[in-house]
């Protein structure tokens, strides 16, 4: 999987995670059917399944087909213009429909329709609802406004939105992983980058809901949790902050942090695994490598984007790291969790006045590092951002492309030395389903997030296998089961 999206985002400079999900089916009778397709980041798929819960409670079926809905939402994603093109292909497509479905309701969600606001609405004409990342709950009174003959549009950032209460409807699980959300928004405001402005301001949720919503999906049956927020390490609640009222009662001011969180959720169940993305480098702390550590459940296996390797660019980028820092905090990494423990990156290619000297140094540092796995872009301005306010998209596109090529044929290199190594090993699978080739064959996961392919035998989804690793590719580790 992970391979598959890196060749893609090598064809098309596509965002790491960008796909799209059509919705599962829940024919529970209800009067109207919902069918919403997700872009971007793995924060855009978890807010669809709470898209999904709103809905539910408001009369809808989910559908996986396009041509049984009355309703169809694209929640879409800004990070680059590739990912706004996919998405206006897509709307542009869905029009045509609609012009032999008139009464079809399409409506545009996500970052997006934050950034956009009425664009897509008012001069495009190509949406008839319009709704922020932080509007979710208002979707039923913007769907009544649509069906009274109104455009609708709530693109309103909150501070405290979390959406805690609400209970995701899992769309398109394998029933044995699942994203956990819990914080929104980002305050780093890193030069090149959208989010800030399309997620609002960072805030944390209430960390009872997250492990009662852990403690929930263990109970159900599945295995896994990935902790999700744009930056999980500046995870922060406290009772005096986000609860003045209950605080008055109990008058206790706690504060949890990432690694107490962790750690909660860690102590819910050793066959429970935890995963979480994505950590910024400047505030990955000891005390959370050092409470992965202590758990075996909380998986060996850290995303830390680097984004370049030179300290000028870092510091343009505004990253509040430099080239030495990062390299250090790497290297405490693997010192805490051991040499297999799982690093991986995201990089860009081509940023504001990068020279090949600079770029240089992003290779050199991947040389220096070795990452398992990495999502690789070439810089796309964002409108609005400080980079394209400050400094100007001097790279030309040729140039961007052909350090992108050298960067991606670097990791591809690591990738497959970093999975070589495990041959020979013993590694502890939780099985997710079939391997996508074979169904003779399950298909999973070990603790540093390689994939694992195993002859299935009587092993079941949602189990832990131990695999013995006999061969890798750059994307999979191939092995049997042993005792
Ligand atoms: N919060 C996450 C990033 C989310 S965006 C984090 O800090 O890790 C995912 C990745 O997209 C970023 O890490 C960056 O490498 C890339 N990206 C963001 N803005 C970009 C832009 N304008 N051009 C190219 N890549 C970009
Ligand atoms: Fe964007 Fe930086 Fe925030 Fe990540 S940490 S979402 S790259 S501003
Ligand atoms: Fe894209 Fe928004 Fe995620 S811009 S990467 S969908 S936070």
């Amino acid at each position: 999987m992970k391979e598959l999206i890196d060749d893609l985002s090598i064809l098309d400079g596509a965002e790491g995670c960008e796909t799209y999900q059509t919705s599962k089916d829940s024919n529970t009778g209800k009067s109207r059917k919902l069918y919403i397709e997700s872009y971007g980041c793995q924060m855009n798929f978890s807010d669809s399944e709470i898209v999904a819960s709103v809905l539910q409670n408001d009369g809808f079926d989910t559908t996986s087909d396009i041509n049984e809905a009355d309703v169809v939402f694209l929640n879409t994603c800004s990070i680059r213009e590739k990912a706004e093109q996919t998405v206006r292909n897509r709307l542009n497509h869905i029009n045509g429909f609609k012009k032999k479905k008139p009464e079809l309701l399409v409506g545009v969600l996500g970052c997006m329709a934050e950034r956009l606001k009425t664009k897509l609405l008012e001069e495009e004409k190509i949406v008839d609802l319009v709704a922020g990342p932080d509007a979710y709950r208002d979707l039923p009174k913007l769907i009544a406004q649509v069906d009274e003959g109104d455009k609708a549009i709530n693109t309103f950032l909150s501070r405290e939105e979390t959406y805690a209460d609400i209970n995701p409807v899992r769309l398109n699980s394998n029933g044995v992983t699942a994203f956990v959300s819990i914080m929104r928004g980002c305050d780093n405001m890193c030069s090149f980058c959208v989010v800030p402005f399309t997620r609002g301001r960072e805030r944390s949720r209430d960390p009872h809901s997250i492990v009662a919503e852990a403690k929930a999906l263990f109970d159900q049956g599945y295995r896994e949790v990935t902790l999700l927020g744009q930056n999980v390490d500046s995870y922060k609640w406290s009772e005096e902050e986000n609860n003045k009222a209950r605080l008055e009662k109990s008058s206790v001011s706690e504060v949890i942090n990432f690694a107490n969180l962790l750690e909660r959720v860690a102590r819910i169940h050793p066959d429970l695994r935890i995963r979480f993305s994505t950590s910024h480098p400047k505030d990955i702390t000891d005390e959370v490598l050092f409470t992965m550590a202590k758990y075996e459940n909380i998986c060996k296996n850290i995303h830390l984007p680097m984004q370049s390797g030179n300290s000028r660019v870092l510091d343009l980028m505004n990253r509040g790291y430099s080239r030495e820092w990062y390299i250090a905090k790497a290297k405490r990494v693997r010192e805490i969790l051991g040499e297999d423990c799982g690093i991986s990156s995201d990089m860009i290619a081509g940023f504001c006045t990068e020279t090949e000297e600079e770029h240089q140094e992003t290779l050199s540092m991947m040389r220096e590092i070795v990452y398992d796995y990495a999502y690789m872009f070439f810089y796309s301005e964002r409108p609005g951002t400080l980079a394209a306010k400050k400094y100007k998209d001097d790279i030309t596109e040729e140039v961007k492309k052909r350090r992108l090529e050298e960067i991606i044929a670097l990791q591809n290199e690591h990738s497959t030395f970093r999975n070589e190594r495990m041959v020979g090993k013993v590694q502890r699978v939780l099985a997710e389903g079939f391997s996508r080739r074979s169904d003779e064959f399950l298909q999973g996961r070990n603790t540093d997030n390689k994939v694992v392919v195993f002859p299935k035998e009587n092993f079941k989804k949602g189990q832990y296998v131990n695999v013995l690793i006999e061969r890798s590719t750059r994307g999979t580790l191939i092995g049997k089961a042993v005792e």
